[in-house]
Parts: structure tokens; sequence; C-alpha cells
């Protein structure tokens, strides 16, 4: 390693808090570098999944019990939390799903069908997550709306000039991922935001990636819903944020049909609940929302600055030797880019190098990463993409890069 560091993060003291990363993995200490994935729990979100099934199981909003006043309480105290964490009016307009596909397909399905209509234009890019792709194509096809793309160019960036030729009065919606899952690109959201709403469109952020590496105001930023996932930011799969303006969700026609979504249901007619409940029907996903709190609270307990600072540096510190290695070629030169680097390397399958990483303990994502028309892009079958956390090290990108260099000396 050279003596880059992140001095102000104690990442041995972090790596403590994550009991999984005590494991080996084929005889190896597990280097785990997918996070973009998912990230790793810390035993805090582990216990108030298992605290919650152990003390207090009860179905929420419901009950007059004392278990359930108590659920309803910490679930709740999950959404006021989130509402501060992203910056919301609101904790009304904080809307938990099972996670950013699902609140894509929230708004697809209920403000999409409510708002798009023949001839329409709905702009993504084309650095889109298969799930800000696909709910907009049924719905373009459904509607015969058209979907248009900002290309994106060599270096992983969105052409902003393009993107503003695209915009026409046609325009109803722009919906833009913040950060690529497979590039790692920053895209200028705010910029995007600001021009979009000036030709009168809506603007959706697909923030899976970016929630957990950037400060997220959607106040500031304008936007008219942003979408993310719980398990990318250190807490549990199952459970995910879609935050809409009071006047927008208000105003959508109703998602599933159930329990607690109404206000009253008979068979002539049936009315609805108030935010955030016309969008909950069905018992929610009580314990995972509860810990998400939990991962949010350990977030902020050491600081996104300082953990973004310390990706920041081990993604230059793995890009620098990884440029290094023959006939290897970083997909993704973003100027503004956060927590990975994706790779191909010449006559080698990226899905090789995986399972030979593998072999030595280390997780990388090899593939698409559901970002089939970006690879299209750029004429590739897939890379390999290492994604960093607050718990990883440099020596683990020394180990990255040690067995990359051995991957190639075998399968060349
Ligand atoms: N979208 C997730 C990833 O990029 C699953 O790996």
């Amino acid at each position: 390693m050279n003596n880059t560091v992140s001095p102000a993060l104690d990442v041995n003291t972090i790596r403590d808090a994550f009991p999984i990363l005590q494991r080996q993995v084929n005889g190896h200490p597990l280097v785990y570098l997918d996070n973009a994935a998912t990230a790793q729990k810390p035993l805090s979100v582990i216990d108030a999944i298992s605290d919650y099934y152990k003390g207090y199981n009860a179905n929420i909003h419901r009950g007059i019990h004392r278990m359930a006043e108590e659920a309803t309480t910490a679930f709740e105290a999950t959404r006021k939390t989130i509402a501060r964490f992203i910056g919301a009016a609101s904790s009304d307009e904080i809307i938990f799903t099972r996670g950013t596909t699902e609140g894509i397909n929230l708004v697809a399905y209920t403000w999409g069908k409510q708002n798009i209509n023949k001839g329409d234009e709905i702009i993504i890019s084309e650095m889109e997550h298969h799930s800000n792709i696909v709910p907009w194509q049924v719905l373009c096809q459904e509607k015969n709306a058209v979907l248009k793309i900002i290309p994106v160019d060599d270096n992983g960036e969105l052409s902003f000039e393009i993107f503003k030729k695209l915009l026409t009065p046609h325009t109803k919606l722009v919906s833009i991922v913040q950060v690529s899952n497979s590039l790692g690109t920053v895209n200028p959201v705010r910029e995007i935001i600001e021009e979009a709403h000036k030709a009168g469109a809506r603007v959706l952020i697909d923030g899976a990636q970016s929630s957990v590496h950037l400060d997220i105001n959607v106040q500031d930023l304008d936007c008219d819903f942003f979408a993310f996932s719980g398990h990318k930011i250190y807490g549990p799969t199952g459970v995910g944020v879609l935050y809409g303006k009071k006047d927008l969700l208000e105003a959508m026609p109703v998602f599933q049909g159930g329990g607690e979504m109404i206000n009253e249901v008979t068979f002539k007619q049936t009315t609805y609940n108030e935010l955030p409940y016309k969008y909950e029907a069905g018992t929610p996903n009580i314990a995972d929302t509860i810990a998400l709190k939990t991962a949010i609270d350990f977030v902020e307990s050491i600081g996104k600055d300082l953990i973004r600072e310390h990706e920041v540096e081990l993604v230059k510190y793995a890009t620098r030797q990884l440029e290094d290695i023959s006939g290897l070629r970083i997909i993704g030169k973003a100027n503004n880019k956060v927590s990975l680097v994706s790779f191909v390397i010449d006559n080698i399958h990226p899905s090789d190098i995986g399972t030979l990483l593998d072999n030595m303990g280390i997780a990388v994502r090899t593939g698409h990463h559901c970002t089939q028309p970006l690879m299209k892009r750029f004429d590739i079958p897939g890379t390999v993409r290492a994604s960093f956390a607050m718990y990883n090290t440099f020596e683990e990108v020394d180990a990255l890069v040690a067995g990359v260099h051995k991957a190639v000396k075998i399968l060349l």
C-alpha cells in the first residue's frame, strides 16, 4: 500500500461493527467489494430486527394493545428519520416500498397512468438500470408515448446539451439515475431538474446508489420523486422509500388496494386513506423498516462526508493500480464519480475474472449489472465491478489488484 490514508475515518473500529467481515471465503479472509449490489449490515441493524421479533412483534396501525403501539411507534420513527435524512418537507411524503424498483413502478403505475397520454415524451438515459427503463417502456407502449434516451459519452457522462435538445413541450417526465451503478458517474441532477421543470416536466431521481454516498436534500434539489433502497445503505433488504411531493402524491390514483390504504369501504364506493398510508396497502415489512432507522443512525453517527472521502480515496487508489495492468480498460471515467471501479480486460470474459477472484475470497460483481443498453453502448458483454463501502481498506484494494494480476496470468 502507498501512503494514501483516510485519517479521519477509523476503519478498523467500523469493521468491528460488521460481524460478516470476520468470515472466510474459500479459505481466505472475505474481501467484500460488492457493496453496490448490497451493503453489509452492522450488528445494531441485525439486532434491531431480532429485537422486534423477540420483544414486540405486532402489527402496526391496527391494534390498541401495548405491543402494537410499540411497533407502530418504532415504524413511524423510521419515517420521521427518513424525512429528515433526505430533507423532505413532511414525513407524509415518505412512502415505504420494497425498494427502488417498486418505488419507480409505483410512480409509473399511478402518476404515469394518470398523466402520460398519446404522443407524450419520457426522457431517461443510456446509463439507466433496467428498473428505470422497463416500467417506462411498458407505460409508453400502453399509452403510445415516446421514450427518449440521453446518450452517454466515452467517459461515461451524460451529454447535457443533447438532454436540453431532447426536452420539448411534450416532455412529461425525466427519470434519471443520480449515481450510475455500473459506472459510478454522479449525474448533474440539480441542473437536469431545473431544465426539466423549465420545460414543464416532472423529474424522478433514482437514488439507489446515491443515497448512501451523497447528501440528499429533495427540497433543495426540487425533484418531484426520489426512490431508494434500504439494503444499499447498510439496512435490510425488502424495504425502500419513495419520496414524492405532497400535492403530486395526493393527486395520484392509488397503487395497490387492500387494508390500511382505505378510509371507508362499501360495495358501492371506497374512499382512501390520507398520505402516506394511501400507498401502503397490506401489512408492511415492519421489522426491516424499523431496522432501516438503525442503519441510518449508524451512517450518521460516522458521517456521510467522512465515508464519502474515504470511498473516493479507495476509488482513486484502485483506479491508479488497475490502470497499470496491461489490456485493462476502466469503463466509466467521469470527473464526478463515486464508490466503484468497473473494468474490462482484453480477451478475458469478466465472469472468468470474477470466478478466480472468488476463489481468493474477493467478492466483486461481474456481468451487465442490469444495464444492458449501457453495455451495448460500450460494446462489451459486461464488466468486473469493485464497489466500495465505509469498511473497505486500502489493503483490500491491494488484494483485489494482486488478485486481478493473478487472474490475468492464469487466463491469458
Ligand atoms: N442494482 C444492484 C447492482 O448494481 C443490484 O448490483
